[in-house]
């Protein structure tokens, strides 16, 4: 990452990976700003706590099934920078009960809605509307290439999840889930395609975070021998972001970038 001004904004950063992801934007370079979005930022204590005597984050109220939010977010985004350097849409739900279906007689139509509105319908809305400050963006985030014409201005990070790979899928359930991180890493892939035609381009990637420490993950932690910190988590995603060119545009990613199949 050069030295002049970067701009990310993290989708998702009332707590958990988004949160870590802010702590740790703002903590490693001065020149990063970070706009946070959250669905109600007074119930957020810890970015709350992280705004004070922190000019460089902004937040706002973002829910990412309201097309409205997202417009008003990017206006205001293109009004104070007029450009975005690094997206990461973060936030993400197991389903609305807190567990994955165990098998498909629990499976319900409206939090099977509420699940593929959250973790990809929302996802691409986010995308089709900060697509053009990521387009007016420098590539501060990620490998320039040294042709001008072969580089990127802009990264788009869709925060998926392994289960969600199709061709990994060896033990069923989890419906809601799997089907909307199979359908995130779809429009993970269609972006790539259609901003890598331009003349500028987008880097668009589908990142798996490990199995974290937190909320979303925690009915499950009793059977996870090696549960990743937040902070361990987001350093290895970043090394990946940090690393990423043109030519990675379109793939799905684990924290040790490990190519995973869709
Ligand atoms: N933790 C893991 O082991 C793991 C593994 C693989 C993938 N992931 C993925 O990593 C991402 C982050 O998960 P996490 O573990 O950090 O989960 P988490 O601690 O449960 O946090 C989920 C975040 O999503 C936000 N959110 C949910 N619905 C939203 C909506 N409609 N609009 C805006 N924000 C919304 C939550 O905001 P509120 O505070 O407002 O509820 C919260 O900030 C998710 O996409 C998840 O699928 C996590």
């Amino acid at each position: 990452m050069s030295g002049t001004s970067a701009i990310a904004l993290i989708q998702g950063a009332s707590r958990g990976i988004g949160l870590q992801f802010c702590k740790t934007l703002l903590l490693r370079n001065s020149a990063t700003t970070v706009v946070a979005t959250c669905r109600d930022p007074n119930s957020s204590s810890e970015l709350a706590q992280l705004k004070v005597n922190n000019d460089r984050l902004h937040v706002c109220k973002l829910d990412v099934t309201k097309e409205n939010d997202i417009s008003d977010v990017s206006k205001y985004v293109t009004e104070k920078f007029g450009k975005l350097d690094l997206l990461i849409n973060c936030a993400g739900m197991l389903h609305p009960s807190g567990k994955g279906e165990t098998s498909l007689r629990s499976v319900d139509g409206q939090d099977l809605l509420l699940t593929l509105h959250t973790n990809a319908v929302g996802p691409l809305l986010m995308a089709k509307m900060f697509s053009p400050l990521l387009l007016n963006g420098n590539g501060q985030f990620g490998v320039l290439s040294a042709d001008p014409k072969a580089t990127h201005c802009g990264i788009i990070a869709n925060m998926s999840a392994k289960v969600g790979s199709i061709t990994d899928n060896g033990l069923g359930g989890w419906y809601s889930y799997r089907m909307s991180k199979a359908a995130l890493n779809m429009a993970t892939k269609n972006l790539s395609i259609e901003f890598g035609r331009g003349r500028k381009k987008i880097i668009c990637v589908s990142l798996h975070p490990g199995t974290v420490n937190t909320d979303l993950s925690r009915p499950y932690h009793k059977n996870v021998p090696n549960l990743f910190t937040t902070e361990y988590s987001v350093d290895c995603l970043l090394k990946v972001i940090d690393s990423l060119t043109v030519e990675d545009s379109g793939k799905f990613f684990t924290y040790d970038r490990t190519v995973l199949p869709y």
